[in-house]
């Protein structure tokens, strides 16, 4: 025997967030070197705790979890979510429309597939965070990207979307405010996709985890209160909001007719059975999630960590000459332009140097899926006297840098 051979639906699968520079960073731990990773948005490896709503939630309730629940989901914690998003602009919804799983992560590709059949196509952003990508392949479909445009606020290229339709497009995506771009979209450029989808018989899809992470008062529009005549997935999830991504909660809502949307829950419902429930102890602290909604707001505001963290991140940006990048308005990262394109022929080896010289660990743009070498994603979790340091380092390290 010459060994187990691997599966060919598993080719395309890739995560930089932690790829090759990420298995270094772990290595040079191991070595005793300290590395600051700044690859993957998890709050509460940089000190943030979750809130005491969460918390008592969790400890008042936890003999409920020991069963097997509901496979869409504990029937309390799903009206929670359907109040939540009624408050948000979907009206015509109702638990059962409600499918709560383990995190997005174990949702996007129960999406994909419910809707892709082999050769299907599912237009996505680039830049885009990699879980949906690997979604569509998992599912045997094929994402297909859609510039997003830096030059106009990092915005879909509704042209590019349009262009882009063929007989195999199932749906788009939206990922809205944006990772890896921290931008969230004017309600008319929601709308627009929203009415190209409608135009082509498109199913939407938008990702809104960070829909409660938006600073400066910025408006958001939810895709499915803008489209309720077509179907659309909502996809969210407590990873962010209240900090807890090691508990596994998210959850995916289904708005639209009714009638055309029957055969996708029903391919949810077959799908959530198959592992027979969600984590039914993150389930148990929704209710009280969703009404915290003042935890969240005050990292978010000056004096909050998000907030400073930013405003220590663009100060630092500001200082160097060698990069360009648009202030996020949503979420903890940002996604900057490197200005000299013969600096950088390969982004996945920049990042790797930069590691071994500075113990600073970041994503290369590549790995999402952005066509260029010449943007990284920065994770702004450190305080911010500490980012705004390493962020010095960066720019330190660009200077003199060459490939
Ligand atoms: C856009 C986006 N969607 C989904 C996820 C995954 O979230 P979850 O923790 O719910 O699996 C992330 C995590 O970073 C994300 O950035």
């Amino acid at each position: 025997m010459t060994g187990v051979e691997s599966s060919d639906k598993l080719r395309r699968i890739h995560s930089d967030i932690r790829g090759e520079a990420y298995q270094r960073a772990l290595a040079m731990e191991r070595a005793g070197v300290e590395v600051l990773k700044l690859n993957t948005g998890n709050p509460a490896s940089f000190g943030f705790g979750m809130p005491d709503s969460v918390r008592r939630a969790l400890l008042a309730n936890a003999d409920r979890a020991v069963a097997y629940c509901d496979p869409q989901g504990m029937p309390e914690a799903r009206q929670a979510l359907v109040d939540y998003h009624r408050r948000q602009g979907l009206q015509d919804i109702d638990i059962g429309d409600i499918f709560i799983g383990n995190g997005v992560s174990e949702l996007a590709p129960m999406v994909c597939s419910s809707v892709l059949s082999a050769g299907d196509e599912l237009l996505m952003p680039a830049p885009s965070y990699s879980l949906w990508s690997n979604a569509a392949y998992l599912a045997g479909g094929k994402p297909v990207f859609y510039v997003c445009d830096e030059a106009a606020g990092w915005y879909p290229d509704l042209d590019d979307i349009a262009r882009k339709i063929t007989p195999r497009t199932k749906a788009v995506l939206l990922i809205n405010p944006n990772n890896p771009t921290g931008q969230v979209y004017a309600p008319a450029l929601v709308e627009r996709v929203a009415a190209l989808c409608r135009r082509h018989g498109l199913l939407l899809i938008s990702d809104e985890i960070y829909d409660r992470l938006i600073m400066d008062g910025v408006p958001f529009q939810s895709a499915g209160a803008v489209a309720p005549d077509i179907p659309v997935v909502t996809l969210n999830g407590l990873s962010k909001s209240h900090i807890i991504c090691g508990f596994r909660c998210g959850w995916a809502v289904v708005s639209g007719p009714r009638a055309q949307t029957a055969q996708l829950r029903d391919c949810l419902l077959k799908l959530a059975s198959l592992r027979l429930c969600g984590n039914a102890l993150t389930q148990l602290v929704i209710p009280a999630a969703m009404a915290d909604e003042a935890s969240t707001r005050a990292m978010l505001v000056p004096g909050g960590r998000f907030w400073e963290q930013r405003e220590a991140a663009c100060r630092a940006m500001d200082q160097l000459g060698c990069i360009r990048y648009l202030k996020p308005q949503a979420a903890f990262y940002v996604f900057p332009r490197i200005m000299d394109p013969d600096k950088i022929k390969d982004d996945r080896h920049f990042a790797v140097d930069l590691l071994e010289a500075k113990h600073i660990l970041l994503v290369p743009g590549s790995g999402f899926d952005w066509p260029a070498p010449d943007h990284f994603r920065l994770v702004l979790l450190p305080e911010p006297k500490r980012l705004y340091r390493a962020i010095l380092d960066v720019g330190d390290f660009l200077e003199g840098y060459r490939q």
